[in-house]
């Protein structure tokens, strides 16, 4: 067979072993793996070199407007391409639905967006507005673009949904074989919390983790898992920051819930301490849920480890240390009113290289499979996440040698920060491809705006797995077909 590429020399690693071997590549997809190929019109030495599934980015905000109005500092070029000089080969933003929005409205607009993209992607849908029209005709539609996660949120005044309204998106995404995601913070504790601050004048940065205390998290991922029981819908919790958030997920997955989970980098490598700067410089540091302890940084690690967590995903939430992002509200705005989220598209795969495998905390194939394999299967991308014949050629050659200090200025975003700067960072991806192009080579951008694809998902094969019942309730007898 005749190569288009033929990787040769490298380790190969997958979320299951590591082998040392070539990769033939032929019209963008990975044509065959052996221990020797020959041939290749061109030939990529990988000597000393680890070859993986380029990453994806499973969790980030690219040209979408907050549900104040306010839009990220990234869009679909400039997200794509941090992302890729990061080591990732495709990604998943959100398409934020509005109160009043159709989500065909929804998706026409991101759809517009994402032409510029230089990476393949997929979106999930945000919904705000689940009226009966969005679940019985238009979430059904969406599902059948290939749209197979829909996100709800249990706070933030334009977002929040009561869990009626959670049982009924849970219900549609059970009946279509789409995941629910959600961020879970208890909305009441984090108002009542503003509002005793708020009351004695607390409104510097450093006091926007005091607000969103970690117990209002854990009440509502506990609450979500109930409700996603009863449903018998498999759910996914984004960015778990807390200790006993993680220790609910572990128990219940063990308890046989389809249960999914991640984590981010923000949440292993910073503190609330980072909030406590001079001035106003706490504010880059202010995401929610917010950063937390030493303490949890460990139980994190520990659950990224023993497989708790499926993802580690970036939040990439870029909004510039100025005017147009985090001071909208003026330049003393009280945290209330400080954009939320932090840049980190980028840092992702290079943080969790360096942190968890040069430092020993996970394997190499647990690197794989948190920053690529397992977001594949989560979130139904057939064709990638995996180094095998007839997948997509995704694919991130990393130096595990390089060693490199962070800096905002090399993260190719069009943020005017990193959270990360001045890490010291060891290992960094030389190339990366997209369906066998390559995208970044040795520090320089190969790809050309718009080459991106949009990614078709597959339902993720979760109505199989045996599931919690009610006592009371089994939707799947008293559904019955509907749902089948
Ligand atoms: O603070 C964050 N993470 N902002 C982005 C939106 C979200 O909640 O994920
Ligand atoms: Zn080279
Ligand atoms: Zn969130
Ligand atoms: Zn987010």
């Amino acid at each position: 067979m005749e190569f288009d590429t033929v990787i040769h020399g490298g380790q190969i690693a997958t979320a299951d072993f590591l082998f040392d071997g070539d990769i033939g590549i032929c019209d963008g997809r990975i044509a065959a793996v052996a221990e020797r190929l020959s041939g290749g019109t061109r030939r990529i030495d990988a000597g000393g070199r680890i070859v993986m599934p380029g990453g994806i980015e499973a969790h980030a905000h690219i040209a979408q407007e907050s549900a104040t109005g306010l839009m990220t500092a990234d869009d679909y070029y400039s997200g794509s391409v941090s992302a890729a000089f990061g080591g990732n080969s495709s990604f998943i933003p959100f398409a934020a639905q509005h109160r009043g929005q159709s989500i065909e409205h929804v998706i026409e607009t991101y759809d517009a967006r994402a032409q510029r993209s230089v990476l393949d992607f997929s979106y999930h849908l945000i919904v705000s507005d689940p009226t009966e029209e969005v679940l019985a005709e238009q979430l059904p539609r969406a599902f059948k673009r290939g749209i197979t996660s829909f996100k709800v949120f249990t706070t933030y005044d334009a977002l929040v949904l009561p869990d009626a309204a959670m049982l009924d998106i849970l219900t549609v995404a059970r009946a279509h074989g789409a995941i629910t995601m959600v961020h879970a913070e208890n909305d009441g504790m984090v108002k009542w919390m503003n509002k005793q601050l708020a009351q004695r004048g607390l409104s510097a940065p450093k006091y926007h983790p005091v607000s969103r205390p970690e117990i209002a998290e854990e009440e509502a991922i506990n609450r979500m898992i109930a409700l996603a029981k009863l449903a018998d819908a498999p759910l996914f919790i984004v960015h778990v920051s807390t200790a006993g958030g993680a220790e609910i997920v572990r128990r219940e997955k063990a308890a046989g819930v389809k249960l999914f989970a991640e984590t981010c980098p923000q949440y292993l490598a910073l503190t609330r301490d980072d909030l406590d700067r001079d001035g106003m410089e706490g504010a880059k540091y202010i995401c929610s849920p917010p950063l937390r302890d030493h303490a949890t940084q460990e139980a994190l690690w520990a659950h990224a480890r023993s497989g708790t967590f499926e993802s580690v995903s970036s939040d990439h939430a870029p909004y510039r240390f100025d005017d147009t992002g985090k001071f909208a509200n003026g330049a003393h705005a009280a945290y209330p009113r400080i954009a939320n989220g932090m840049p980190g598209i980028a840092a992702r795969l290079p943080y969790l290289f360096s942190e968890g495998v040069a430092k020993g905390r996970i394997t190499l194939e647990q690197f794989v499979a948190l920053s690529s394999t397992n977001a594949a299967k989560t979130f139904g991308c057939t064709t990638k996440g995996r180094i095998a014949p007839g997948m997509d050629a995704d694919i991130a050659i990393w130096n595990p040698e390089t060693r490199k200090t962070l800096r905002a200025s090399d993260q190719h975003d069009n943020m005017d920060y990193s959270p990360f700067e001045g890490m010291e960072m060891t290992g960094a991806p030389e190339i990366v491809m997209n369906r066998g192009d390559c995208i970044v080579e040795h520090g320089v951008l190969k790809a050309t705006e718009g080459r991106g694809r949009f990614i078709r998902r597959a339902p993720a094969d979760l109505r199989a797995r045996p599931g919690y019942a009610a006592k009371e309730f089994d939707p799947a007898q008293n559904f019955g077909a509907v749902l089948r």
